[in-house]
C-alpha cells in the first residue's frame, strides 16, 4: 500500500454489539453479518430464511453516528443477511438474544415488544418472530424519540413491511403492535449505547480501514482521493454502497464479494444540500430513508413514492445511488430521476466530470462509468409550484415488490389554468433495456393545449418509443397496457384532458 496517500490506517474494523466491543481483522470481516452473529457469536436468535433481504427474519437493530441531513441518535432495524460483517465498521448492533434480561424466575425479563407478541399469540413456529420483535423494537425506537405512546395499525403494518410470516395471517401481530406499551418500554439507546464508546467509534471513523488477505480484503478511506488511489491501482474492487443489491447477487454466489471498497468513512458522502431552490445534491452515502425524511414536504411525491419502494431494512440502508449505479431496467427511481434533469457527479483519475442520467444509462445493465472512477453526488431539479409530477408503481404485490413497470411524468404548465403544456418529462422503467425518456411522444405535447384527441395522438407515439419484454413478473402486451393506462391516470389526476 502506497504510504504517501494515506499517513495511517487500521487493519480492522470496530463496532459495538449488544453493548460489547468487537474488534474484528481477517476472513471474519468478510462473512456475512448473520452468519458472523450465529456461527461465530452464537448468537442463534436472529434466523436466515431468505438471505435476499425479503424477510426480515435476520433484522437487527444498527446505530451509525453519520446520518445526512438532522444527525438523529436512533437504532434503526436492517438485514443483517445481505450485509458484510466489515461495512458495520462503526456501528453499534443490537440483536434479539441481547432483549430480555436476565431474571430469578423460570422466564427471563421480556421485553413489552415480547409480551405483546406472546400474548397476542403474534407467534407461531416461531422462525420469524425475531424478525418481527426487532422490526417493533425499530418502531418503539421511533416512538420513544417521537415522545409518542401510541401505536396504531398503520404504524404496526409499516414497520413490519419486511417482514414475512407464514403461520400468524398478520392480524395477531398487529393487534400485538397495537397493545406494546411504550411508556414501559426502555429505549434501545439507553440500554445499549454509552458515550464511552462512542467516543472510541468517532476516534476510529477518523482512520481509514486496510484489511488485506488471501480471500478477503476491504479498503475505506476517509477522503476521496485515497479512494481514488485504490481503485487506480486494483482491478477487480467493487464499490459497496449497502450492498442491498450486490449482497443477494453474492449470497446466489452469482459473484463473490472479496474485494470490496466501502466509502462509509468520507463524511462528505452523507450531505443532501439544497442549490438555490431550484436544485438537490444527494451524497453517495445517502440512504433512502434519510432521503425520504428530507423531501417529506419539497417534494412530497417523491417521498409518498419512496414508502412503495423495498421495507425499512432496505431503506435504512440502501443508497440513492446504488440505485442508480446498480441501472436495473426497473430500479424506481431512475424514472423520477429523469424527469428531474439528474446530473451524475463522476470523479476520477482525470478530476471530476457530471453526466447526464439519460447519458449515464448505456445498456442493460450498462453504465458511462470507468473501472477507475465512482460516483459523488446526484444533483436534480426540485419541482416548481407551476409543475405537476406524478410517480406510479406497478407490481405483482403492493409493498416490497420489484416493479413491472414504473413511471414519472413532469409537466411544467404555460398557464394556472393547467390547459397548456410549457414543458413536459414523461419516463418509464421496464418497459425497455434501460429507464427511459420518451421525446418523441414529450415533443407531441410541449406547447400544446391538452385535449383527449392530443393526448391520443400521443399515446400512438409512446407505444413506438417502449419495447417491453415478457418475463415473469408481466408480458410484453401486459406492459404496454400498463405504460397507456398511466399516461392516462398522470393526465387524469391533473384533471386536463379527460371530459
Ligand atoms: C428485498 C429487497 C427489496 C428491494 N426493493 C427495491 C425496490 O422496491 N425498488 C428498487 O428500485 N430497488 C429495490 N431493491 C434493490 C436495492 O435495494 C436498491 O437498488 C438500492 O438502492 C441499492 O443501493 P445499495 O447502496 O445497497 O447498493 P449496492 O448493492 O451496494 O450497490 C449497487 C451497485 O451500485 C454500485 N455503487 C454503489 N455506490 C457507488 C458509488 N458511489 N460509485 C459507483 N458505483 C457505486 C455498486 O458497485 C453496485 O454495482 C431491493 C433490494 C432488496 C434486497
Ligand atoms: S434472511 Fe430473509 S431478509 Fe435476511
Ligand atoms: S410464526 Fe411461523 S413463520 Fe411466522
Amino acid at each position: 500500500m502506497n504510504n504517501e496517500i494515506w499517513m495511517k490506517t487500521r487493519n480492522y474494523i470496530l463496532f459495538y454489539l449488544n453493548g460489547e466491543r468487537h474488534q474484528i481483522s481477517g476472513d471474519q470481516a468478510g462473512v456475512m453479518l448473520s452468519d458472523y452473529l450465529r456461527y461465530h457469536k452464537n448468537l442463534t436468535g436472529t434466523k436466515i430464511v431468505c438471505a435476499e433481504g425479503d424477510c426480515g427474519a435476520c433484522s437487527v437493530l444498527r446505530f451509525f453516528p453519520y446520518y445526512s441531513g438532522k444527525k438523529k441518535n436512533i437504532f434503526l432495524p436492517i438485514n443483517s443477511c445481505i450485509t458484510i460483517v466489515a461495512q458495520m465498521d462503526g456501528s453499534h448492533l443490537v440483536t434479539v438474544d441481547a432483549l430480555a434480561k436476565p431474571s430469578q424466575a423460570a422466564q427471563p425479563d421480556h421485553t413489552p415488544v415480547q409480551k405483546a407478541m406472546m400474548n397476542c399469540h403474534g407467534s407461531q413456529c416461531g422462525f420469524c418472530t425475531p424478525g418481527f420483535v426487532m422490526a417493533l423494537t425499530g418502531l418503539v425506537e421511533k416512538k420513544i424519540c417521537q415522545k409518542k405512546t401510541e401505536i396504531t395499525s398503520a404504524d404496526a403494518k409499516n414497520a413490519t413491511t419486511g417482514n414475512l410470516c407464514r403461520c400468524t395471517g398478520y392480524q395477531p401481530i398487529i393487534d400485538a403492535a397495537k397493545n406494546i406499551s411504550v411508556r414501559e418500554s426502555e429505549s434501545v439507546m439507553k440500554r445499549f449505547y454509552s458515550s464511552a464508546s462512542q467516543k472510541e467509534i468517532e476516534q476510529h471513523l477518523k482512520i481509514p480501514v486496510n484489511i488485506s488477505n488471501e480471500s478477503f480484503s476491504f479498503f475505506a478511506p476517509t477522503r476521496l482521493k485515497e479512494a481514488l488511489a485504490y481503485l487506480g491501482k486494483n482491478k477487480s474492487v467493487r464499490i459497496v454502497g449497502a450492498s442491498t443489491d450486490l449482497g443477494v447477487v453474492h449470497n446466489k454466489r452469482k459473484l463473490r464479494l472479496t474485494q470490496v471498497l466501502s466509502l462509509h468513512l468520507i463524511p462528505e458522502l452523507y450531505d443532501i444540500e439544497k442549490d438555490g431552490k431550484t436544485r438537490l445534491s444527494v451524497g453517495a452515502r445517502v440512504t433512502l430513508s434519510d432521503l425520504r425524511l428530507y423531501v417529506k414536504e419539497l417534494i412530497p411525491e417523491f417521498a409518498k413514492f419512496l414508502d412503495l419502494f423495498a421495507s425499512p431494512q432496505i431503506k435504512n440502508v440502501a443508497t440513492l445511488v446504488g440505485n442508480v449505479a446498480n441501472a436495473s431496467p426497473i430500479a424506481d427511481t431512475p424514472p423520477f430521476l429523469l424527469t428531474m434533469n439528474t446530473e451524475v457527479e463522476i470523479h476520477g483519475p482525470k478530476g471530476k466530470r457530471f453526466v447526464k442520467l439519460e447519458s449515464f444509462f448505456l445498456d442493460y445493465r450498462k453504465i458511462n462509468l470507468t473501472p477507475k472512477e465512482l460516483i459523488v453526488a446526484l444533483h436534480f431539479d426540485i419541482p416548481q409550484k407551476n409543475e405537476s409530477l406524478a410517480l406510479y408503481k406497478i407490481s405483482q404485490r403492493k409493498d416490497l415488490d420489484i416493479s413491472a413497470v414504473n413511471f414519472a411524468g413532469r409537466v411544467a404548465w404555460a398557464d394556472k389554468e393547467k390547459t397548456k403544456i410549457k414543458d413536459i418529462k414523461l419516463a418509464f422503467g421496464g418497459v425497455a433495456a434501460t429507464t427511459v425518456r420518451l421525446y418523441k411522444t414529450e415533443k407531441s405535447l410541449t406547447n400544446e393545449k391538452v385535449s383527449a384527441e392530443k393526448l391520443a395522438q400521443a399515446l400512438e407515439l409512446l407505444h413506438t418509443e417502449i419495447t417491453p419484454l415478457s418475463d415473469l413478473r408481466a408480458t410484453s402486451a401486459f406492459r404496454h397496457v400498463v405504460a397507456e393506462n398511466l399516461f392516462h391516470k398522470f393526465f387524469r389526476e391533473h384533471g386536463v384532458g379527460h371530459e
